[in-house]
């Protein structure tokens, strides 16, 4: 089985991935950048193709080439020009975002928006897989979800995307009305694997949703996948996929290790003392779990102002708090 890390927006950025990658070793076999907006003046954000520079990822040529950069498009010739970019680069894959539930992202007809119109979609996908099949052209893979607000939606969408050469799909077992929330929808999702399959699709298949323990990865494992995708599970274990690979627990060392690490690498990133505070913020919202009664602890991070003060906030929730491991 593979392990990859989801695309999150605003998180899995290079810092995170170099520095998950740094210390807790090489378990994930793809990191999945946040999406790229492929704009119709076909110009990057700064920030976002900053964020996808080989010199930015650390031994590009070894786990940089594991990094998936993913792109946000509602046409196929923004696609294709991002596409293209993307492979100038060196990467040798592009993963193009079909699941954001966003309402700014779908009302442009983009990320989950493109699932309500399969005619579109499908027309979308003819012209952007008729340009990929000439040389030098990324392989191109989907992160779906299974429909709009009806996981019926799925065998439409799964015919069309049985059409293509399609290096993988990964299918997020909600629909866009779901958002986040609930339990991920496993009958749907073994059903649109089949249909997928019945209609002749070859391409290896990903499962996206829930993935946070050694537990619930126990209910996906007779699903039909050849890899799991997991999101919000690595942020709050950072060993989880060293877990599920029947390794250790995240230990406490390794924890402090990361969270200095990530610091770090976010001063660089972003140099002022309380946007890095605010990022990694972030990370403690899911964090926390890992220290019993925590929360008078927790208060004095989320209030400290300066470097100093956060450093001295944590310090005392290691000192203070009982630490509970990997979630098993
Ligand atoms: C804060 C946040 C940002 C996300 N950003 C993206 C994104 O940029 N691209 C994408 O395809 N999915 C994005 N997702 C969805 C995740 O990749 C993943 O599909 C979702 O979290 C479900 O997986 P999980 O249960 O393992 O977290 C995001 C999810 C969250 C919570």
């Amino acid at each position: 089985m593979r392990f990859y890390y989801a695309p999150m927006e605003g998180i899995t950025l290079y810092p995170l991935r170099n520095i998950h990658r740094q210390i807790m070793g090489d378990g994930v076999d793809k990191y999945f950048t946040p999406f790229l907006t492929a704009t119709n003046n076909h110009h990057f954000k700064n920030r976002e193709k900053k964020d996808v520079l080989p010199d930015k990822n650390i031994a590009f040529d070894d786990y940089g080439n594991q990094v998936v950069p993913q792109l946000m498009a509602g046409n196929a010739a923004d696609f294709l020009w991002a596409a293209g970019e993307i492979k100038k680069l060196g990467y040798e894959e592009v993963n193009l975002n079909l699941g954001c539930p966003a309402p700014t992202v779908v009302n442009r007809h983009k990320g989950a928006g493109l699932l309500q119109d399969p005619e579109y979609l499908k027309q979308m996908l003819d012209e952007i897989f008729e340009e990929a099949a000439k040389d030098s052209f990324p392989q191109i893979s989907l992160k779906t979800r299974l429909g709009f607000s009806d996981d019926k939606e799925a065998d439409a969408l799964m015919n069309i995307y049985a059409a293509y050469p399609v290096k993988e799909l990964t299918i997020h077992a909600r629909v866009r009305e779901d958002y986040y929330s609930g339990s991920p929808r496993y009958d749907a999702y073994k059903r649109a694997v089949e249909v997928y399959r019945k209609s002749g699709g070859k391409a290896d298949i990903c499962y996206n949703g829930n993935v946070d323990s050694v537990k619930s990865f126990e209910k996906i494992k007779d699903l039909p996948c050849d890899s799991v995708m997991i999101g919000r599970g690595l942020l709050t274990d950072p060993a989880l996929v060293r877990c599920l690979r029947g390794g250790e627990a995240l230990k406490p060392k390794e924890l402090r290790d990361y969270l200095g690490a990530l610091y770090e690498g976010y001063a660089q990133y972003i140099p002022e003392d309380r946007n890095v505070i605010f990022k990694m913020l972030e990370h403690w919202a899911f964090l926390h779990v890992h220290f019993k009664d925590c929360d008078k602890y927790l208060k004095a991070i989320r209030k400290s102002r300066s470097k100093g003060e956060y450093h001295a906030a944590v310090n005392n929730i290691f000192a203070g708090c009982e630490f509970i491991g990997s979630a098993y």
